[in-house]
């Protein structure tokens, strides 16, 4: 169960990572040349929005399962454990919150650059602390399961 998980969760990286791009780059394209919100941009925040949420419901089942998720007296003192045990998971769900507001809060912004500008905001933040808890590992942003 536990090689299973982390095969998907290290999987659904690329997904995040595709998606978190795409919706960076059109919301940045629709922002500088002024280009209405269409229905488009909206599907996209919600296929990200899906893939994240799955993203944290794996990674919330392989928290209570992996290794090195140890709750003790060391745990801050060895950087593996501290690292999967607190900063991952942290730094992952402050992402989660943004990408998830990238796509909410937006419902209720009437002007189509406005949109674009609290997607792009919300969703560059994302990807910069995605890439930022990635390289942190260790375990390298594209390559696919640790060695
Ligand atoms: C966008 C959100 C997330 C991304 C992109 C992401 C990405 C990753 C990656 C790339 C790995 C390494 C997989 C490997 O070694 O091959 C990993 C492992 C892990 N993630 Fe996440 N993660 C996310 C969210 C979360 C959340 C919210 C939690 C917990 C609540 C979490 C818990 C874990 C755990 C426990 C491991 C496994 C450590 C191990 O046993 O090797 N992840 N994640």
């Amino acid at each position: 169960m536990y090689t299973g998980l982390l095969h998907t969760h290290s999987g659904l990286r690329y997904i995040v990572l595709l998606l978190l791009v795409i919706v960076v780059a059109k919301s940045l394209v629709g922002l500088l040349s002024n280009k209405s919100f269409e229905k488009a941009d909206e599907k996209l925040t919600l296929w990200l929005m899906i893939a994240t949420h799955t993203q944290l419901l794996v990674g919330l089942v392989l928290f209570f399962v992996s290794p090195f998720v140890k709750f003790g007296g060391d745990t801050m003192k060895d950087s593996v454990i501290r690292y999967w045990t607190v900063e991952h998971s942290f730094i992952m769900l402050i992402a989660i919150v943004l990408i998830t507001l990238a796509r909410t809060s937006t419902k209720k912004i009437a002007e189509d650059r406005a949109k674009h500008k609290r997607v792009f905001i919300l969703s560059a933040s994302a990807l910069v602390l995605i890439l930022l808890a990635i390289i942190m590992s260790g375990r390298g942003i594209l390559i696919p399961v640790r060695a």
